[in-house]
Formats: structure tokens, C-alpha cells, sequence
């Protein structure tokens, strides 16, 4: 296989932006948005995480993309393709690698549950019960050990399953019948949330700006998040990029996933935000956050159960969609660099994920009160050195390369694929050489305290 030339390509451009647009798409979107939001008070944060979203990930988004269009190999391996064959900048592939792992590690946990709750759903288990007692059946699901572990271990054996099939066959067709539907599913539930009692409170929480919430946190939670909802940092738009033909227009594309990506998070805040405030909930809830409100609008619909089935149907779809996307980065990386089969790198290294979530998915019940990283349970720290470091770093690192050591010729091209847009170049070029990296190197250093006296 090492080198070989029968490389994967998608089968088409919008085959290509569903994959991408799933890949950003899922948990992110859906679970994390909203809960963060609620944790950082709101309007002020959603405002930073689309500045971020726009200034940061967008070009970081192309860089990333012409890195895998140019060197058709897996992230590391790209480097070496684009640069000497030991270049040093191999370790943003490596990083990559290690960090879209980790990420696998514990996004399986949490699609789990999503799992667990299709069959609650189906199982009529919301139908006729209090908003109170809804949110206890989350608490019952995380506490027990055994279930959670086993829906992680399912997840990740239907994440297994697809990637081992390859790049193109299963995602492409799936994802062009599931990212409709998931669309479709959300507007729904974001009219009847402006339908709800609650409407009011929740337009005001998500966009009336409130600065005096803005943390430091906050700062670096929205970052970081930008890169988390545009699956950047972590080398997967590189491996992603890897299968693109040489004549895609990454402005475009890009441009197209990151605004698909954020029309999901808002529907998504929407939809829940007002019955948080309808129930009399609180926004800052944390990771229960959607799976604690979402039933509870079903719960008094006419069809709830089978729209409620649906739905976390859809999220089981939409974080499957992602987390194939991370378990490829490690595996396109054995298969190029290594000269293994897919097979076998597919279920090693998602044999290996699944033992490395496990203190992860424990974090909640045996675990819970086993908090010796920085007092935080394993899942938070695992999460937050991914969510808030790795990823922004992973993006540092891409935008310096990108930024500082191509030459201009280089950058003319990830930006045009052969269209004419010569104003558009000065723009991508401060953003990627001064703004991305700014951006990043001064909240890090400012998390780690180097502002304050
Ligand atoms: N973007 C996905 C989400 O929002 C998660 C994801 C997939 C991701 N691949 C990634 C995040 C790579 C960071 C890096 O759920």
C-alpha cells in the first residue's frame, strides 16, 4: 500500500461537502453549543464564538484543505509530501493524530447516550412524564456504568464499521440522505421553540450580548469551540482535503461548511433555549443540557415518541458522521505512512479508543469522584485539554506554516482554485499570517495567566 497511487477520492463535490459538512456537523453543534453557551451566559459568548468562527477557523479551514489536496497522502505524511520527507512540520500531522483520537475517545461516550436514548424514546419513556422526571432519566442513564460503557462500545463498532469500508461508498450516500433530514428535523423543533412560552427569554439569553459574562474562560471556550464545531486542529480537514481532485475551490467549500455548520448550532440553540426558560430549567445545566430539554418538548407533542426517536436517531447519524472523520486521521496515517490494511488499522486503533474512553464514560458514575487532574474528572480533563489547548494549537500551528513559510504562489493557490479573485487574497493573508495565530497565542497565554499582574 506504502505510496500506492489507488488513492480514494470522493465522487463528487457534493459528496465531498455533505462528508465535510458532516464531519463538522454533529455533537458539537447539537450538545455542545447549546450547553457551553448556557455555562457562559449567553448573547456575549455567541457573539465571540461566530468572530472566532470567521476570523480564525474559516481561513484555517483552507489552509488545512490545501494541505491534504497537495500532498494526497494522510496528515503527516502530507507534510513530507509539501516539504523535505523529515521536515520538522510533520508534527502538526502527529498532533493530529494524537488529538483526533483523543477527541474519538470521548465524543464516543456522549454519542452513546444518544444512543441509549433512541431506544428510551422508543420505548415511549417520555411520553406522559413530568419536566422533572425527564431530567432525572438522564441522571439514571449516566449513572450506570455497564450502560454507558455499552453504548460507547456500540457507537464505536458502528463507527468502526463504516470506516472500515472506505472513504467513499457508505458516508458519501448516507450522509446526503441523513444532513437533509437532520435539517429538517431541527427546523421543526426551532419553530416550535419560537412557538413556546419561553421564545422571548431564549432569543434574549442566545443574542442579547451581555460583556460583563465574558470570562477569560469564555474567551477560550468559544475559541476553542470554533474549532471544534469546524473539526480543525486535529488534522481532519487535512485527511479530508487528502481525497479532494486538484481543481476544488476551497473558498467555496469552504465557505459552504462553515455556514452550514453555524446555521446548525443557532437552530439548534434555538430550539432548546426556550424550553429551558418555558420549564423553568437552568441554561447552565452542563453536558445533560439537550437530553434533558429535547424530551421534554416531545413530551407534549402530538407524534413526540416517534419525533423524539427521530431525533436522537439523527444525532446517533450526526455524531457517526464526525466521529468517522476522527478515526480516519489514524487510520489514513497507518495505511499511507505504516503500509497497513485498513482493516486491521481500523479496529486496532477503535479497539484501542474504545479502552481509552472507559475512564471517560466512568467519569459520571465509579469515577466521579476520582478528580485528580486539576480537580476535574477525567471526561472534563480529557475534554478540556483536547476542546481548549490541543485543538487551538493544532490551529496555531497550521495558520504559522500557512501564514509565515509558504511562499505567496502557494497561497494564491489555496485560495483560487484557478477563479479570479485577487482581492481576496490580502484579506486571507492577514487573517491566516497575523489574526489566526494572534488570536490563539493571546488567549492560550492569557488562560495560563500571563496577563494577569
Ligand atoms: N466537528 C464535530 C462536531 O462538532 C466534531 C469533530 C469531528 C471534530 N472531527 C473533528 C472536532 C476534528 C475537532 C477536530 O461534533
Amino acid at each position: 500500500m506504502k505510496g500506492s497511487g489507488a488513492r480514494a477520492q470522493w465522487a463528487s463535490r457534493l459528496g465531498f461537502i455533505l462528508a465535510a459538512a458532516g464531519s463538522a456537523i454533529g455533537l458539537g453543534n447539537i450538545w455542545k453549543f447549546p450547553y457551553i453557551t448556557g455555562q457562559n451566559g449567553g448573547g456575549a459568548f455567541v457573539l465571540v464564538y461566530l468572530v472566532c468562527i470567521l476570523l480564525v477557523g474559516l481561513p484555517i479551514m483552507m489552509a488545512e484543505l490545501h494541505i491534504g489536496r497537495r500532498g494526497q497522502r494522510d496528515a503527516v505524511g502530507c507534510f513530507a509530501v509539501l516539504e523535505k520527507k523529515r521536515t520538522r512540520w510533520r508534527f502538526i500531522g502527529w498532533l493530529g493524530v494524537c488529538s483526533s483520537f483523543l477527541l474519538l475517545s470521548f465524543y464516543a461516550v456522549v454519542a452513546g447516550w444518544s444512543f441509549d436514548y433512541v431506544l428510551q424514546a422508543a420505548s415511549g419513556g417520555f411520553q406522559g412524564r413530568s419536566a422533572e422526571e425527564i431530567n432525572a432519566l438522564f441522571g439514571q442513564l449516566v449513572s450506570s456504568p455497564a450502560q454507558v460503557v455499552f453504548w460507547q462500545g456500540s457507537f464505536l463498532v458502528a463507527t468502526v464499521g463504516i470506516v472500515i469500508g472506505g472513504v467513499r461508498g457508505g458516508i458519501e450516500r448516507w450522509s446526503k440522505i441523513l444532513m437533509p433530514l437532520l435539517f429538517l428535523l431541527l427546523l421543526l423543533l426551532f419553530l416550535r421553540g419560537m412557538l413556546s412560552p419561553g421564545a422571548r427569554a431564549g432569543l434574549e439569553f442566545m443574542f442579547w450580548p451581555d460583556f460583563a459574562k465574558l470570562t477569560p474562560t469564555a474567551l477560550l471556550d468559544a475559541l476553542g469551540h470554533a474549532f471544534f464545531t469546524l473539526s480543525l486542529g486535529a488534522a481532519t480537514m487535512i485527511t479530508y482535503g487528502s481525497y479532494l481532485d486538484q481543481k476544488a475551490d476551497l473558498l467555496s467549500l469552504s465557505v459552504r461548511i462553515t455556514l452550514l455548520d453555524i446555521m446548525v448550532a443557532l437552530l439548534a440553540g434555538l430550539a432548546i433555549f426556550p424550553v429551558v426558560f418555558a420549564a423553568g430549567l437552568e441554561p447552565n445545566s452542563g453536558p445533560g443540557l439537550v437530553f434533558q430539554t429535547i424530551p421534554i418538548v416531545f413530551s407534549t407533542m402530538p407524534f413526540g415518541s416517534v419525533l423524539a426517536v427521530l431525533f436522537f436517531l439523527l444525532l446517533s447519524f450526526a455524531a457517526l458522521s464526525s466521529s468517522i472523520s476522527m478515526l480516519e486521521v489514524s487510520v489514513s496515517y497507518l495505511v499511507d505512512e505504516k503500509g497497513w490494511g485498513r482493516g486491521a488499522s481500523t479496529l486496532l486503533l477503535g479497539g484501542a479508543a474504545f479502552v481509552v474512553g472507559i475512564p471517560s464514560a466512568l467519569s459520571f458514575n465509579r469515577l466521579a469522584e476520582f478528580t485528580p487532574f486539576f480537580g476535574q474528572t477525567f471526561f472534563d480533563f480529557v475534554n478540556a485539554l483536547v476542546s481548549s489547548y490541543l485543538l487551538p494549537l493544532g490551529g496555531f500551528f497550521v495558520a504559522v506554516y500557512a501564514g509565515w513559510f509558504w511562499k505567496g504562489s502557494r497561497r494564491q493557490d489555496a485560495l483560487d482554485g484557478g477563479k479570479d479573485r485577487p482581492w481576496l487574497y490580502p484579506v486571507w493573508h492577514v487573517l491566516i499570517k497575523y489574526v489566526a495565530p494572534g488570536a490563539v497565542a493571546l488567549v492560550l497565554l492569557n488562560q495560563i495567566g500571563w496577563f494577569r499582574p
